[in-house]
């Protein structure tokens, strides 16, 4: 299958290992060194083309030493520029000495204060979809596997972790800082290559999961994520061994853009969800379940992202239902499908965008990370399980892990398989599942399963109360989880005066949540009502996390009025320097405007 974001031509030469050398330089925000890159070159092949993006490329040698010619291709704003090399004369080895630029997309480079510890710097990598390009020249494909080693090289102080086996956990001293040493044996997609440099701390929580934070985080951290173990203990139930040795999560400074990143072995993950109830965990449920949906089996192009995060969002639940009930998975489950009903409505004029499996020719992969490949996707998967019943459903589940184990697929091979192993000839069940309707129409189709939870019904009731003239205090929200409150907040109306918002504020103190999912249901009511009491809870907000899921809503939402906008320029200035790229490259246009 080709990838329309990648120059890469696999049939021709592709890379199957990636040995890096890396020193990473504070003072000069570069990655510095060389990658040793293994191929295998088909016997006609003259060239091996990898892909970079605002790489300075030094030298490229053959095993030996030898020079080996080499061009840069033209720059492309999304791609970046083909490096096109001549096949070495042992058609295997390649080795390209290079470093990054400071303003390398995949990588941010942290100044002490932007840490929760504040004395060390910090550096971390985000590869997926397209921007391990920016720190390691590869063929940057998901359906190009690679195993990879790594040598790190970092100030003394600091410790590098990564996706891959440590075999150096503590590091070791040398001249130039402290060495740390890496291997993965297991062929990932690049996007999974992953790199973390700081003061960071690690405590054991089960016997083959703990926790990495900064040391000042490490309690916190340790005790929210407690249940890990027994997460991976469900998770194989449905999914098969788990196949990476160690699970472990690293908890990111405060401007990580996304919730989570599945890297092998150990997430990343935001400190937004140290809510310290335990309530937000089912980020790690979604993260772990990547662990078969998405690395395990991978996308084999970003046309087949919902095959990653629509498997993973329905695996996500499955987890969360094991550990902690029906009723939790359901409402779960139905705040995925609000946001769904929200984005579709919010898409209404772009049908294209609504399709499962879309067409991103031309186009930014970042463009798929919508409620679309989520929580459409976990629909459609949920419309498969209930359409043949649980029990058949998991057995079809835990084989197509088994049978696709370590490789890349596309949507045609999903459906092949589906056909294969689970339809099996069956044209009525075919008919039942509008398969094609779902994976290439817009909207909804009629076969979706229609979620339901009574804890939401409680809610509502309240929400019906209030709006029905009853006090505040006066409603029953007893012992009401974090889910809840969500929902109470989303379900309340566009329109509800200064007193109404002052006395919720007053009766629940939503503007000192300290839950952060509970804090921007509510302050994107206060900006859309322009609710100025809020205001400062809304900067603080703003200015110390940098996820872009938080972020984008409510920046757009400041933008629709002048007084929004005002707020929304000055907070904005003062709080982009410790965005990383991918929050700013979404919020750019949008403040600007
Ligand atoms: N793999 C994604 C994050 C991602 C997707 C990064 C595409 C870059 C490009 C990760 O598993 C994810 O989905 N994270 C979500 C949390 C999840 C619970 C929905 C996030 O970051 O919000
Ligand atoms: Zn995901």
């Amino acid at each position: 299958m080709s990838d329309p974001h990648s120059y890469a031509r696999p049939r021709e030469s592709r890379v199957t290992d990636v040995a890096l050398d890396l020193r990473a330089d504070f003072t000069r925000r570069v990655l510095e060194g060389r990658v040793k890159l293994t191929l295998v070159a088909a016997p006609d092949a003259r060239e091996v083309v990898l892909d970079t993006r605002g790489l300075d490329i030094v030298t490229v040698e053959d095993a030996g030493g030898g020079r080996l010619a080499f061009a840069l291709g033209p720059p492309d704003p999304v791609l970046g520029r083909a490096l096109t090399i001549a096949v070495p004369p042992d058609r295997t080895t390649i080795v390209i000495a290079y470093r990054t630029s400071p303003l390398a997309e995949a990588l941010q480079w942290l100044a002490p204060p932007q840490t929760a510890g504040g004395l060390h710097p910090y550096l971390f990598s985000q590869g997926q979809a397209i921007l391990t390009r920016t720190w390691i020249p590869t063929q940057d494909s998901p359906g190009i596997r690679q195993t990879y080693t790594a040598r790190i090289v970092v100030p003394a102080p600091l410790r590098a972790v990564m996706s891959a086996e440590a075999l150096t956990p503590d590091g070791v001293e040398a001249a130039s800082g402290r060495v740390f040493e890496f291997r993965l044996a297991e062929p990932i997609p690049p996007y999974l290559i992953a790199l973390a440099v700081g003061d960071i701390a690690f405590r054991s929580v089960g016997p083959r999961s703990g926790v990495y934070a900064e040391p000042t985080v490490l309690d916190r951290a340790a005790d929210e994520f407690a249940d890990l173990e027994q997460m991976i203990d469900a998770a194989e139930a449905l999914g098969g061994p788990y196949r990476w040795g160690r699970y472990d999560v690293l908890v990111m400074p405060p401007s990580f853009p996304f919730g989570g990143m599945e890297n092998p072995r150990v997430t990343f993950a935001t400190p937004t969800i140290l809510a310290g109830d335990r309530s937000l965990t089912s980020l790690i449920a979604h993260e772990l379940a990547h662990s078969w949906s998405g690395n395990l089996v991978t996308n084999a192009t970003w046309r087949d992202f919902w095959l990653n995060e629509g498997f993973t969002t329905y695996f996500e639940n499955r987890i969360m239902e094991q550990l902690y009930g029906r009723d939790r998975a359901a409402m779960l489950e139905h705040l995925g499908r609000t946001e769904l009903l929200e984005e579709l409505r919010s898409l209404r004029d772009k049908p294209a965008d609504q399709v499962l499996c879309m067409d991103l020719t031309g186009r930014n992969p970042d463009d798929a990370v919508t409620p679309i490949a989520y929580d459409k996707g976990a629909a459609f998967v949920r419309t498969i399980e209930a359409a043949v019943g649980r029990p058949r459903f998991d057995v079809w589940l835990r084989g197509y892990f088994d049978r696709h184990a370590f490789t890349s697929l596309t949507t045609a091979e999903f459906l092949a398989d589906l056909r294969a192993h689970l339809i099996a000839g069956d044209t009525e069940l075919e008919a039942r599942l509008q398969l094609a309707e779902w994976l290439e129409q817009p909207g909804l189709p009629s076969n979706a399963a229609v979620p339901a939870s009574d804890a939401f019904t409680r809610v509502t009731t309240e929400v019906v109360r209030f709006l029905a003239g009853h006090q505040a205090p006066s409603l029953d929200t007893t012992a009401w989880t974090s889910q809840q409150w969500q929902h109470f907040l989303g379900g309340l109306p566009g329109r509800l005066s200064a007193v109404q918002l002052a006395e919720l504020d007053a009766a629940f103190r939503f503007s000192e949540s300290g839950n952060s999912e509970v804090l921007f249901a509510w302050l994107r009511i206060a900006v859309r009502l322009r609710y100025t009491p809020a205001l400062s809870a809304l900067e603080r907000f703003l200015t110390s996390q940098g996820r872009r899921k938080f972020l984008k809503p409510l920046y757009e939402e400041l933008m629709r009025t002048e007084w929004g906008k005002a707020e929304a320029k000055r907070i904005y200035e003062a709080a982009r320097p410790m965005y990383h790229a991918v929050a700013t490259a979404t919020l750019d246009p949008i403040v600007s405007a």
